[in-house]
């Protein structure tokens, strides 16, 4: 097992990696978990797929489960399930200092950490991800939120977990088509700040995502550390640092939006294709070599995930695609920083670039021949 320690001012957590945790968890909460009775929350996929073994290793351990099994898929990030589940938390007289547990992936995650950080003003919560976006990404660094008619995540608060248990184990029962998803989370620390690491991606991706153990446990123990420390640094993406991992979002963010934020394509598909534009867009202004944008792109093709955003088959022009940006939530007085490369593994904050450029840009690309 891999223990990574998030070094948040006066709330350092462990985030725990490695096979067969799930089984184990009465154990790897004691000392956290202080009623007999245990909150957990969770969505009907996993529940159907891990319930059993969650039980069972909480009941040896003197615990009840009260499972709250919400419907799988974004559409349960919302207010009525918000409200439905704080109330619930609260029938159950969940005090403060009392643990909740968010089973699933970063649709539990963010609700059920956002339920803790408004129950009583805030309780305390454990993450168990059980997709690869949620291991390496969505479960650690306080990140929670629902969506509203108006757009996703755009209520939420920072409320950081108690512990973090991330079981390889669950991987097998994810879908391939998520796996690969998470997977672009993995990439994008190499590009941010860790060229090596990106190497390592290509090297060991493909063996990696078909199942490989030791290779699981170094991407999600890897990835983890490197949000870690990223989130140590801006807990509260005040100075610039945190704002990175945001790199292929923007760009991935108007083709979610452009397609209806559906099944058509998936969160981590976007950012798959949103850093191959950031790639691009950067060679195009001069700061990174079209080799080495195309290395990203050929990589990420290379696993399975769609490289070409002419593959969407999408009606809409580049100017539809910027007018998206327009409404990010990242945008910060008239101007949206984009994410862009100076080269692999050397991602930096621009604030100066002219959206009226982008628009030709995506032009172009929704105009490329796919290979
Ligand atoms: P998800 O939670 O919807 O899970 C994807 C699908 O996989 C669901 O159908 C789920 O039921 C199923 N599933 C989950 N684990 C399984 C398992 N082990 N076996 C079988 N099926 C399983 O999606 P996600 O990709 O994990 O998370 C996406 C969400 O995360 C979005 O809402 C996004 O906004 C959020 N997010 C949050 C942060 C953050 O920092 N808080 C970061 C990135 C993404
Ligand atoms: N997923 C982006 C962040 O946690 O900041």
């Amino acid at each position: 097992m891999a223990v990574i320690r998030v070094d948040i001012a006066q709330r350092p957590y462990e985030v725990r990696v490695g096979q067969g945790l799930l089984a184990e968890i009465g154990a790897e909460c004691r000392g956290f978990l202080r009623k007999r009775a245990v909150p957990v929350i969770t969505d009907a996929n996993v529940h159907a797929a891990w319930g059993d073994i969650v039980e069972a290793s909480l009941r040896a351990h003197g615990h009840e489960v009260h499972w709250r099994i919400l419907p799988a898929g974004e559409q349960t990030k919302c207010w009525d399930e918000l409200a439905a589940t704080v109330n619930w938390l609260l029938s159950l007289e969940v005090e403060r200092r009392d643990h909740v547990i968010a089973l699933g992936g970063g649709v539990i995650g963010d609700l059920t950490g956002f339920c803790a950080a408004v129950l009583k003003r805030g309780c305390k919560f454990i993450q168990i991800p059980t997709t690869l976006l949620a291991q390496v990404d969505s479960s650690v660094g306080g990140k929670t939120a629902i969506n509203t008619p108006a757009g996703k995540n755009l209520v939420g608060a920072f409320h950081q977990p108690s512990l973090v248990l991330a079981d390889l184990a669950v991987l097998d029962t994810l879908p391939e088509r998520e796996r690969l998803a998470g997977y672009a989370e993995v990439v994008k620390y190499g590009l941010i700040d860790d060229a090596d690491f990106f190497a390592w991606c290509e090297a060991n991706g493909p063996a990696m995502l078909a199942g490989d153990g030791a290779l699981r446990e170094y991407a999600v123990a890897h990835s983890v550390a490197a949000k870690a420390r990223i989130v140590a640094e801006d807990e509260f993406e005040t100075t610039g640092k945190r704002a990175l991992l945001n790199l292929g979002h923007t760009f991935g963010h108007a083709l979610e939006a452009e397609t209806g934020f559906s099944s058509q394509l998936l969160h981590g598909e976007g950012v798959a294709l949103g850093m191959v534009l950031a790639a691009r867009y950067s060679a195009r202004l001069g700061h990174m070599s079209t080799a080495s944008a195309e290395r990203v792109a050929r990589h990420i093709a290379e696993v399975g995930l769609r490289a070409e955003i002419a593959e969407l088959g999408l009606t809409c022009d580049g100017a539809a695609l910027v007018r998206h940006m327009l409404h990010d939530k990242k945008m910060d007085a008239g101007t949206l920083p984009f994410l862009l490369m100076q080269g692999i593994g050397k991602t930096y904050l621009d604030k100066q670039v002219d959206l009226s450029d982008v628009a030709p840009f995506l032009d172009s690309e929704l105009a490329r021949p796919i290979k």
